[in-house]
């Protein structure tokens, strides 16, 4: 595997072709390479210059999803914490073979209370350790991460992995293995539903966190003619946010470019968000996700 480190983005790459580029900023992935095309969807006016989160790739979301709530450690933290608005360090890459000449490259990055804005150190004053690992093979994309307490006091977090996936047509997709789970609306007032579709059409604004999930059973996002495109397993993340803009929300986004690139994106995004994760002082937590692209 070659790997490269240029104005603080790390892109690797793999002799079959394969390749990933992540930035320093927010350690979001902002492009995944596989069968010789782009597989993660980034906005034409997306940010890279580290005044606002990356609209599109991986952004990653902690220690809080959303708006954070009121009374609670994370209320004065932007929405979706400050992980994805942090400049993480590169801690080095590593390689590994399968055997079968299948080679993976693991991208380490790491975050910690020093590295943070003095902003965010008030805002969140937790001692913490985070090292996300991206690792390419040719099989996929496998991003997780470590979280460890380092503080002499308990904290709460949620997390999330906010994955932009590239479609060629919104109209031509179904998302796969939601059927019979819980649902929060956040498009109707955050109310309760159960997924009633086996394939689920994306035809309006979609932002629903369904819940309970086996993370084993992979989200599969398919074409109409039922070919996966994406096939999203977990460890330890059992919810999973289905996103679409769509029309009017993505118009309204100044970072979002075309503003008909809604066709050409989902996100399928893995986390434990509809609960708090309580970590104890001296623990660690581990979770992540696995994607292959076009089985
Ligand atoms: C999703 C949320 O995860 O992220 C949406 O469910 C939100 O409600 C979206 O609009 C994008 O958030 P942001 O902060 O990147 O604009």
């Amino acid at each position: 595997p070659t790997v490269s480190i240029k104005d603080a983005t790390i892109e690797a790459s793999l002799p079959s072709g394969e390749s990933v580029t992540v930035y320093l900023y927010g350690a979001t992935v902002t492009s995944w390479k596989a069968n010789g095309e782009e597989q993660l969807f980034l906005s034409e006016k997306a940010l890279l210059d580290g005044s606002k989160p990356i609209r599109g790739g991986i952004p990653l979301v902690f220690p809080v999803f959303g708006p954070p709530p009121q009374n609670h450690a994370t209320s004065t933290l932007p929405q979706h914490g400050f992980a994805r608005n942090s400049t993480w360090e590169f801690l080095g890459k590593s390689s590994s073979d399968s055997g079968q000449g299948d080679l993976a490259v693991k991208l380490d990055f790491g975050l910690n209370h020093n590295m943070l804005s003095e902003d965010f150190k008030e805002a969140w004053p937790y001692e913490f350790g985070l090292v996300y690992s991206v690792t390419l093979s040719k099989d996929g994309l496998a991003t997780s991460l470590n979280v460890t307490n380092e503080s002499k006091k308990n904290f709460d977090f949620q997390v999330l992995m906010h994955t932009y996936l590239r479609v060629a047509d919104i109209s031509e997709i179904r998302v796969k293995n939601l059927e019979s789970k819980t649902y929060v609306d956040k498009v109707r007032n955050a109310s309760t539903h159960t997924e009633s579709s086996n394939a689920l059409p994306i035809a309006e604004e979609v932002d629903r966190v369904y819940q309970d999930l086996n993370p084993e059973k992979p989200i599969v996002v398919a074409s109409s003619d039922d070919k996966t495109l994406f096939s999203v397993t977990r460890e330890a993340l059992t919810d999973v946010v289905v996103w679409n803009p769509w029309i009017e929300k993505a118009k309204g986004m100044a970072d979002f470019s075309p503003d008909d690139a809604y066709k050409n994106m989902i996100c399928v995004e893995a986390g434990s968000v509809s609960a708090w994760q309580t970590l104890e002082a001296g623990d660690s937590w581990e979770g992540g996700q696995s994607i292959k692209s076009r089985l």
